[in-house]
């Protein structure tokens, strides 16, 4: 399958978003990085490696930054719970961190294999903004970059800005700057990918992966006044499926700069469909094929 490492901040769509891309036969994730984002550093990586142990996965897990370039770091714990996975407690984990920081744990497993494998951020930028800093040949090295993050319609942590990008826009302009071929999955697409009842009915079939993970965690995710309704946005998924399955995403190329400066901007992708494109900016998604997807893979999943 298609070589992906996922650089995250678990986070509840984050912990979807892994258990994907181990259930997809299309994917082989090779490491799982974990940044502070959603909540502290010290629950994002503990929440890794819970759900590597919980999902039953052989996958390597390295820490990263707990906190932006810059700024003071801002959680999301209204939307993800103290802990970042709701009201979830998955027993504690047995699996151990690899001996590497995350920097140097995504630039060296690039670097083994050029021009093999993805790299999917799901969470702020700040690890991919490092990596690139200490090696930048990381952007020739890397297949592909799959950021979730920003949008070109409106934010969700401010009205112009999405939370990976608000979190650290330093880092965010350095991963949009650098010569890969990236591909933005923001806000316009993952609002498209919306765990509804119909949805959870599906999930209802997969036992103890929806009683113990799903339906705790989405009872709480959805509960987010943001997600009234329609139910609650799958964004980090997302990222992950357009990995496996590029064929179930549209994608217009344009050019994307981050605003680091603006009194109510900070942290917007300013997305221009008109100038020299430095980014293919996802669009529109196959709701239907992306479900299907979603839950063929969870299905596979068989857990500890
Ligand atoms: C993004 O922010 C986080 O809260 C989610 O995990 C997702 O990565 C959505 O804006
Ligand atoms: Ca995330």
């Amino acid at each position: 399958g298609k070589k992906l490492l996922l650089d995250c901040d678990p986070g509840i769509d984050d912990a979807m978003a892994i258990g994907l891309a181990h259930g997809l036969p299309e994917l082989e994730l090779v490491g799982l990085t974990t940044v502070g984002g959603n909540v502290e550093l010290e629950h994002t990586t503990e929440n890794a490696l819970r759900l590597v142990d919980f999902y039953g996965m052989d996958v390597p897990v390295a820490r990263g930054a707990g906190r932006p370039l810059v700024r003071a770091p801002k959680t999301a714990a209204d939307v993800h719970g103290a802990s970042g996975l709701g009201g979830v407690a998955l027993p504690e984990a047995r699996s151990k961190l690899v001996d590497a920081h995350a920097v140097d744990f995504i630039i060296d497993t690039l670097a083994a294999a050029p021009g093999e494998i993805s790299l999917a951020a799901v969470g702020p930028l700040t690890n991919i903004a490092l990596a690139l800093h200490k090696e930048p040949r990381i952007a020739e090295w890397a297949a592909e970059f799959v950021i979730m993050g920003g949008s070109y319609g409106r934010g969700n942590v401010t009205p112009a800005a999405e939370f990976n990008v608000h979190a650290d826009p330093e880092a965010a302009a350095v991963a949009f700057g650098a010569p890969w071929r990236t591909v933005m999955i923001g806000l316009d697409l993952t609002h498209q990918a919306r765990a509804n009842a119909p949805v959870r009915t599906r999930f209802a079939e997969l036992g103890r992966l929806d009683a113990e993970l799903l339906t705790p965690c989405l009872d709480f995710y959805g509960s987010h006044a943001d997600y009234a309704g329609e139910g609650p946005a799958i964004h980090d998924a997302c990222a992950v499926a357009y990995v496996a399955r590029p064929d179930l995403i549209r994608t217009v190329p344009a050019r994307v700069d981050v605003e680091v400066h603006g009194r109510f901007t900070a942290g917007m992708t300013v997305t221009d469909f008109r100038a020299e494109p430095n980014a293919a900016v996802a669009t529109e998604l196959d709701v239907p094929a992306f479900w299907d997807l979603v839950t063929d893979a969870y299905r596979r999943i068989e857990l500890a």
